[in-house]
C-alpha cells in the first residue's frame, strides 16, 4: 500500500482527523498547539506543559506533602451540584462587583504569586497587562521580580500582598510603597508561618545540571530597602495585626484564613476584608477544600466585610459555587500561570476570556442575571 493510500484509510477511519493524531480527534484529551485551539483551562495546563521545562511546570503544579489539599480543593467543586431556576429573564447579564467602594465588571481577580518570570521573561507584567485589558484586579506578590511600581503601571487596579516578616522596618517600607501605588488594600498572607514542604522544588533543586546557565531570580520590592529584608516570622500573632492595621492608610484583608474562630477574630481585629484560601494547597498538606471552607466563615462573617476566596478554581460554574457558597469574588492561581506560562500575556488574557465566559454561562443556566441573585439555594452539597 503506498503512503498516501495509507493515509487516506487512515483519515477514512477516523484514526486521522483534519491532519491532527488520533489524540487529537477528542477534545479532552487533545494538546492544543496554538493558542487559538485552546478551549477551556484544562488545555492552557497541556499547552504549558509542553512549553516549558519540568522544573518550571513543577513551579506551577507543585503542592506540599503529598497534595491532599491541593486535590481536596477540586474534588470538593465537583461534589457540589447546581440547582438551576428556570424561566428567568436572563438577558441582562451584569458581573459587575463591588469592593472597597470600587466596582470591577467581573468578580475574577488575579491572586498574588511570586517570582512569574519562572514561568515567562515578561513574568508579572504579562500578567498586569492582561489583567489592565478588562480591569480584573490584580493583588502583586511581594516576592514579584517586578517591583510594585513597575506592575502598577501597566494599568490594572492593584493590592499588594504581603508575607510577615520579621524586620517591621521592611513591612513599613512596603506599606509606603503600596500606599504611594494607589492600592486600595494591602494582603497579608498568614497561612506561612513555616513555608510548606514542597519535595519536587527539592528534587529538582539537587538534580539541576551545574554547567547550565542558572537564572538570576529579581526581588523589585527588595531593592530600595537596606535593611534585613527577612520574609516569614514564626512569632508574628493578632498582635502585629494590630499593628500593621495602625501603620497603614489601606485596607487590610487577610489571606489564609480557614476556620470560623479565626473569621471571628477578623472581626473582633478590625480587619478589613478576607480571603479564604490554603495557599492552593502549597502549604499544608492535609487542609479541608476552601469550598467547603467557606460557609463556615461566610456566616460568621455576615455581609460585614468582602469575602474572597482561592483553590481549585478550573471552571466559570466552579466560582458560581463559590458565590453560591458565601464569595463576593473569587482569585484564581494556577490558571492564569498556565497561560502565562504556554503563550505569555495573551495565554493570561485567554485564561480570563475562558472564566469569565464559563461564569456568564453558568449563570445563565442557574437563572441568576447579577451576581448578587447567586445564593446558597442555587447549590446541592452532599450531606456532611
Ligand atoms: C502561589 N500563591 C501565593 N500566595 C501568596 O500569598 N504569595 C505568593 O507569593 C504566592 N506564590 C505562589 C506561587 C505559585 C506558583 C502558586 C501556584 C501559588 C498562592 C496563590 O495566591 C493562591 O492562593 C493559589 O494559587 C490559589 O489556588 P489555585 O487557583 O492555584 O488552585
Amino acid at each position: 500500500m503506498t503512503r498516501r493510500r495509507l493515509l487516506q484509510e487512515a483519515v477514512a477511519g477516523g484514526l486521522l482527523v483534519a491532519g491532527a493524531n488520533a489524540a487529537q480527534a477528542f477534545p479532552d484529551k487533545a494538546e492544543p498547539q496554538t493558542l487559538r485551539e485552546v478551549l477551556n483551562i484544562f488545555h492552557l495546563d497541556k499547552a504549558a506543559r509542553r512549553n516549558l521545562s519540568l522544573e518550571a511546570y513543577h513551579f506551577i503544579v507543585g503542592a506540599a506533602d503529598d497534595g491532599h489539599t491541593k486535590q481536596e480543593n477540586r474534588l470538593a467543586f465537583e461534589r457540589v451540584k447546581i440547582r438551576p431556576r428556570r424561566l428567568v429573564d436572563v438577558s441582562g447579564l451584569n458581573t459587575s462587583v463591588r469592593l472597597f467602594g470600587k466596582d470591577f465588571s467581573s468578580p475574577i481577580i488575579i491572586a498574588p504569586v511570586g517570582d512569574q518570570q519562572a514561568v515567562h521573561i515578561e513574568g508579572e507584567l504579562a500578567t498586569a497587562r492582561a489583567a489592565a485589558h478588562k480591569q480584573h484586579l490584580m493583588i502583586a506578590a511581594m516576592l514579584s521580580n517586578y517591583n510594585l511600581a513597575e506592575i502598577t503601571a501597566q494599568g490594572a487596579p492593584t493590592w499588594l500582598q504581603l508575607y510577615p516578616s520579621q524586620n517591621r522596618e521592611f513591612m513599613l517600607k512596603l506599606l509606603r510603597d503600596g500606599e504611594q501605588a494607589g492600592c486600595d488594600a494591602v494582603v497579608v498572607t498568614i497561612d506561612g508561618p513555616v513555608r510548606g514542604n514542597h519535595e519536587a522544588a527539592h528534587w529538582f533543586a539537587k538534580h539541576r545540571d551545574a554547567t547550565a546557565p542558572s537564572r538570576r531570580v529579581r526581588l523589585g520590592n527588595f531593592e530600595n530597602f537596606d535593611g534585613r529584608k527577612g520574609i516569614g516570622n514564626v512569632a508574628f500573632t493578632w498582635n502585629d495585626i494590630d499593628w500593621l492595621r495602625a501603620q497603614t492608610t489601606m485596607r487590610v484583608v487577610l489571606k489564609g484564613v480557614v476556620t470560623a474562630e479565626d473569621a471571628k477574630l477578623c472581626r473582633k481585629h478590625g480587619v478589613d476584608g478576607v480571603i479564604v484560601s490554603n495557599h492552593g494547597g502549597r502549604q499544608e498538606g492535609n487542609g479541608r477544600a476552601t469550598l467547603d471552607v467557606l460557609p463556615e466563615i461566610a456566616a460568621e462573617l455576615g455581609r460585614r466585610m468582602p469575602l474572597l476566596m482561592d483553590g481549585g478554581i478550573r471552571r466559570g460554574s466552579d466560582i458560581f459555587k463559590a458565590l453560591a457558597s458565601g464569595a463576593d469574588a473569587v482569585c484564581i492561581g494556577r490558571p492564569y500561570l498556565w497561560g502565562l506560562g504556554a503563550f505569555g500575556q495573551a495565554g493570561v488574557s485567554k485564561c480570563l476570556r475562558i472564566l469569565q465566559r464559563e461564569l456568564e454561562r453558568a449563570m445563565q443556566h442557574a437563572g441568576t442575571p447579577k451576581l448578587a441573585d447567586i445564593s446558597a439555594r442555587h447549590i446541592w452539597r452532599p450531606p456532611a
